[in-house]
């Protein structure tokens, strides 16, 4: 047995959160799993191994989600909201409400959802290509998502959506440390805890739209598979982790294009290759950068000791660019790679359960976009996005030239 390596790191403060690339080099080179600097009091252990990482995820019985999925550990700290009803969750509980899921978000009913999003693509292209000049994260990879997914989800009040950007805010940043920088961001954002409850609200029976997701949450509680309490969780649940995910994923892609202009040559060639060149992105630098896992007892990895009870962070950028798995061209992007099995929309019981739809909404945005757009030019640095949980672009300035 090998003691457990240090990383004179914090990987909350605003320069690594800034740029995280040398801070996921050195996590993989330092050991299979890694004690970092503590952040406001939490102690972390880290993973940046893709194998490593892909085991800890395999093994729910022995890293468990029960004790939060973000920094808080659920049986010692105040929670800052409800627990999550899957991601913070173990089974048997888990499964049962994993399969009600799974059942609702149906390839049938994703099917059923792919005209409108395509004419909501059709439209926004319209407008892209007459404005020209664009800050793609605002006017695209924003603008599609707030679109599509309040009506896929809830049928939300179309009064009031900018709340659950504000929302998400508070989600993410609320799953990391409580820094000055993450205090400083919470109290910026205009009326958060209204956010809060607006989302809430349409959560319940009354405001969520025939057909949408939200509803069938609700039908399920009325079969009895789940009490209405679970029904309005779930509901919010998806809103909350789906939207931000899905937007800040698809800025990535859209940076990754403009920073690669033969990778843009070759989608505008074939346009069906967009849900690829999303996933690819998805592995170069994901949206996601961590998740938790709590062992349940004294484990070790690696033959590393990892006492039960230590939080692990699962660095998912870092497993990413793993050249043990994706060899000497990790650090390129390469939409023709074939990126299967990175491990930034998660892996076994507890992998993402929106994956398909957020895939179903990549691939018709960048494809509709592709096919009608030439080539794509900077005209300006994009700006990061500074969250304890997300990453991606605030602002992508590109002008646009029509096919
Ligand atoms: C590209 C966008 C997305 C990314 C990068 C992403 C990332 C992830 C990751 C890494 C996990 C694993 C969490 C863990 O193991 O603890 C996860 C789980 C989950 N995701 Fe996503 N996600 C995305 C889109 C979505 C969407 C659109 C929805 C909802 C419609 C969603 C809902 C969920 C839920 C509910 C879970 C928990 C599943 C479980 O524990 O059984 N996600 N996601």
């Amino acid at each position: 047995m090998t003691t457990l390596p240090e990383l004179d790191i914090d990987p909350f403060t605003e320069d690594v959160l800034a740029d995280p690339t040398d801070f996921h080099k050195l996590l993989r080179a330092a050991g299979p799993v890694v004690k970092l600097q503590q952040s406001e009091g939490h102690d972390i252990v880290g993973v940046g191994r893709h194998a490593v990482m892909q085991a800890v995820y395999e093994n729910h019985a022995d890293f468990i989600s029960g004790r939060g999925s973000g920094i808080l550990d659920l049986a010692r700290d105040e929670p800052f909201r409800v627990p999550g009803l899957l991601n913070e969750t173990d089974p048997p509980y888990h499964d049962v409400v994993r399969k009600v899921t799974t059942e609702i978000i149906s390839p049938r009913f994703l099917r059923g959802l792919r005209r409108d999003f395509q004419a909501k693509a059709d439209a926004l292209v319209d407008w892209l290509l007459d404005k020209k000049e664009i800050n793609a994260h605002l006017d695209m990879t924003e603008a599609f998502p707030l679109e599509v997914i309040p009506d896929a989800i809830m049928g939300a009040r179309s009064h009031g959506r900018e709340n659950l950007l504000k929302y998400s805010v508070w989600l993410f940043e609320s799953m990391g440390p409580k820094t000055p920088r993450a205090r400083r961001v919470l109290e910026s954002v205009d009326n958060v805890q209204g956010a809060v409850a607006w989302v809430e609200e349409s959560s319940q029976r009354e405001n969520v739209h025939p057909g949408s997701i939200g509803a069938k949450f609700w039908e399920a509680a009325d079969q009895g598979l789940l009490s209405e309490s679970e029904a309005a969780t779930m509901t919010r649940t998806l809103v909350g982790a789906g939207m931000d995910t899905t937007i800040y994923s698809l800025g990535m892609t859209v940076n990754l294009l403009l920073d690669n202009p033969d990778q843009y040559a070759l989608l505008h060639a074939q346009p069906e290759l967009g849900k690829f060149a999303f996933d690819e992105a998805l592995r170069w630098g994901t949206s996601v950068r961590q998740v938790f896992r709590t062992p349940s007892r004294d484990v070790e990895i690696e033959g590393v000791p990892v006492k039960e009870e230590q939080k692990i962070m699962l660095v998912l950028g870092a497993a990413g660019r793993d050249p043990q798995r994706w060899g000497p061209t990790a650090d390129d992007f390469d939409i023709t790679r074939d990126s299967s099995g990175h491990l930034s929309l998660g892996r076994g019981i507890h992998s993402c359960v929106g994956a398909p739809l957020a895939r179903m909404e990549a691939e018709i945005l960048l494809g509709t976009f592709a096919r009608r757009v030439k080539s794509i030019e900077r005209i300006g640095e994009s700006t990061p996005y500074i969250n304890n949980t997300l990453r991606g672009w605030v602002d992508i300035p590109m002008r646009l030239h029509a096919a």
